[in-house]
């Protein structure tokens, strides 16, 4: 049994708002879902007007941009807070030991797509400021929110409307809980995000599905076409084999590998905590440099033949691939997507024709790791925490982040309080509640040690 604090408690409150939340299934990509998503759009906004900030929905061409900020302290930094109320579809559903979207709390956790991801770590922020103003505080600094509910479908409608809000969200820094920590108990500064560039490929081959056993041999399988052409991709050495592909690389600097090989890192836990039998990437990098300064291809569904129970023995008529390639500073998303189709012309086989769809783009980020910000989170997080925090780039994508660096002109803080244990993207998401909690007290400090720079 877990202690749980009585009803009325702050932290009580804090993991029953927190619930609400996660119950509304706003998945961003699933038409479907298109009304929880604006539902869980509306519970923030509620959340900030009954906490008397100055609020707004702003639409955009897909769902709202949620707006709100305190009163503007004159000389005092302006920090926007950035998170997100959509989440990644939940499938598969049966691998959930709870449902997604009836929050669970077992062992000090609670479980629930977009514990982590990102509505308990946007909400830390939301809570520690509600509360302040609710104790009748002032606070040392304005804060600014936006929520919005497309990060995980590529934020392209709040990169639209960017420019247009850039009075509206100006501000001196930008602070995200959307990562983790290094690992338990080592909490984390983020100063790096990959890029990202999503892919499909469809190939299509006989106009039906064919009987494997008249037709097998004479005509082209699909399926293998397109493994053949997805394994070409990548050899064996874990190199990526688009042109090009590696031309803008930025190269690891000394100081950061360095830096790197003193966290407390082990390729024999991180190994069983995932799950496989043995690590693999690129030779010549440690599993850190692979998954936070490496680029990547990774397969991310297949969908090909029969995939109910027992044998069918066709030959399918199309085959399809959803992929997408991490990147790394320096890398520009359009010129990767020319060199893989100049790659697929190159090595489809004959017999099939194929189609190459090219999805949402986002720039690798790097953050100024010596800003002012830096040493006033480390402070927040420190005394939150119990421990400093560590200098960490994670390989994960924000996609809007650098448009803020370059149309608010400011500084970025990336603050996970999560773990990365907590299964985002996967089945059983979480977030433990002592994490939640913390991250609002870290949270609370970190206005404080701002609002005095
Ligand atoms: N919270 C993640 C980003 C993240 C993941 C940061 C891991 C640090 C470590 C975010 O919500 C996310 O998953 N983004 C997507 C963006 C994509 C769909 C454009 C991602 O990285 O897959
Ligand atoms: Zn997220």
């Amino acid at each position: 049994m877990t202690a749980t604090p009585a009803r009325d408690t702050p932290a009580q409150r804090h993991v029953n708002e927190l619930i609400e939340w996660l119950r509304i299934p706003s998945v961003s990509s699933d038409p479907r879902h298109a009304p929880d998503v604006h539902a869980a759009a509306d519970w923030v906004l509620k959340k900030f007007n009954a906490a008397g900030l100055e609020t707004e929905l702003i639409p955009t061409d897909g769902f709202p941009l949620v707006v709100a900020q305190t009163p503007p302290v004159p000389g005092a930094p302006v920090v926007l807070v950035y998170g997100h109320y959509d989440v990644q579809p939940p499938e598969p559903l049966a691998k959930w030991t709870s449902p997604p979207f009836e929050p669970t709390i077992r062992d000090g956790n609670l479980y629930a797509r977009g514990a982590t991801d990102d509505k308990g770590q946007v909400l830390t922020h939301i809570q520690s400021v509600c509360d302040l103003l609710a104790r009748g505080e002032t606070l040392p600094l304005q804060v600014k929110f936006l929520v919005e509910g497309e990060e995980e479908v590529g934020s392209q409608n709040l990169e639209a409307r960017l420019e247009s809000l850039r009075d509206r969200l100006a501000c001196d820094c930008v602070v995200i809980s959307d990562s983790s920590q290094y690992a338990d108990g080592v909490p984390a500064i983020t100063y790096g995000l990959r890029g990202i560039i999503t892919f499909e490929l469809e190939v299509t081959g006989p106009n039906r599905d064919l009987h494997s056993g008249s037709f097998g041999g004479a005509v082209m399988n699909p399926g293998i076409a397109l493994a053949r052409m997805m394994s070409s991709l990548v050899d064996s050495s874990g190199r990526i084999q688009i042109p090009g592909f590696y031309d803008d690389v930025q190269s690891l600097a000394a100081d950061e590998r360095d830096a790197w090989q003193k966290l407390p890192q082990d390729d024999a836990s991180f190994a069983a905590e995932t799950g496989v039998c043995a690590t693999f990437g690129e030779t010549g990098f440690t599993t850190d440099e692979r998954r936070w300064a490496r680029p990547t291809v990774n397969i991310n569904g297949l969908v090909c033949g029969h995939q109910g129970d027992g044998v069918k023995t066709i030959i399918p008529s199309s085959a399809l691939a959803k992929f997408s390639c991490r990147l790394v500073p320096d890398q520009a998303p359009e010129k990767i997507a020319a060199g893989l189709r100049e790659h697929f012309e190159r090595h489809a086989p004959v017999g099939i024709t194929w189609t190459l769809s090219i999805g949402h783009g986002a720039d690798a980020f790097l953050a100024d790791r010596d800003s002012r910000f830096m040493q006033a989170a480390r402070d927040a997080i420190a005394s939150a925490f119990g421990r400093e925090p560590v200098l960490i780039r994670e390989g994960g994508s924000i996609p809007i982040v650098t448009q803020f660096q370059q149309t608010l002109g400011c500084d970025c803080l990336l603050l996970g309080w999560g773990l990365a244990d907590d299964n985002a993207h996967s089945p059983d998401e979480k977030f433990r509640l002592d994490d939640y909690h913390r991250g609002i007290q870290a949270s609370t400090m970190l206005w404080k040690t701002i609002g005095k720079l």
